[in-house]
């Protein structure tokens, strides 16, 4: 089995529908569930369902985000993983860090990429009136949100959108696809899948 790990900032349903797939047949296992927030209710839902949790907090590092990525690095790697899903990790990774997990550093953003890169894709989608949405996962790289696609998923924006309804109507789809993506890539599979 492939060894992942899972960094999170958050509730962690993403990390969630991960595990629960890796559970079953599936060329990958969880082997650590991190975070940047001790809070983040993700960690204690991790650790329910017995894997391994750790927290590392960005911040007493303030402003040194080398210091962080070298303290989460540190971390990282005691559990030694193959592949790192990024899912609702809120930490922005810089260049000697991300090249270190290149071609094995996942991340799932909530847009269709390349619109919308960083924060409140959703509003920034309706405010544009576009007609679709939806989300995509893709390899990490040194530029923000970027990197080679390797799956997405759409859904439609409806006339009453705001972007709460979005944003729950696209989660559906990230739960759907990331699993599906992981299952892929952790078989060795980067050619861009589409969900329907
Ligand atoms: C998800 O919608 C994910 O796409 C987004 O945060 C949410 C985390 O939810 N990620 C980003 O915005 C990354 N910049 P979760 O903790 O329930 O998986």
């Amino acid at each position: 089995h492939k060894r992942v790990a899972i960094l999170i900032s958050g509730g962690g349903s993403n990390m969630l529908r991960l595990v629960e797939d890796m559970a079953g047949d599936h060329p990958a296992r969880p082997v650590l569930v991190a975070s940047n927030d001790p809070t983040a209710a993700g960690l204690r839902r991790a650790a329910d369902l017995g894997i391994e949790t750790a927290a590392v907090d960005h911040r007493p590092f303030g402003k040194d985000r080398a210091a962080f990525e070298a303290a989460l690095q540190a971390r990282l790697i005691q559990s030694a993983p193959d592949i790192v899903c990024l899912a609702g990790f809120m930490r922005i990774l810089t260049a000697p860090f991300v090249d270190g997990w290149r071609g094995r550093m996942l991340n799932i953003h909530p847009s269709l990429l390349p619109k919308y890169r960083g924060l409140n894709t959703h509003g920034r989608a309706i405010a544009a009136g576009d007609a679709e949405a939806g989300c995509t996962v893709h390899e990490v790289t040194a530029e923000l949100d970027d990197g080679p696609i390797l799956g997405q998923a759409r859904v439609p924006i409806l006339p009453d959108d705001d972007a709460e309804t979005l944003a729950a109507r696209v989660l559906v789809q990230e739960h759907r696809l990331y699993p599906a993506v992981l299952r892929r890539f952790a078989a060795g599979c980067t050619d861009p899948l589409t969900l329907t």
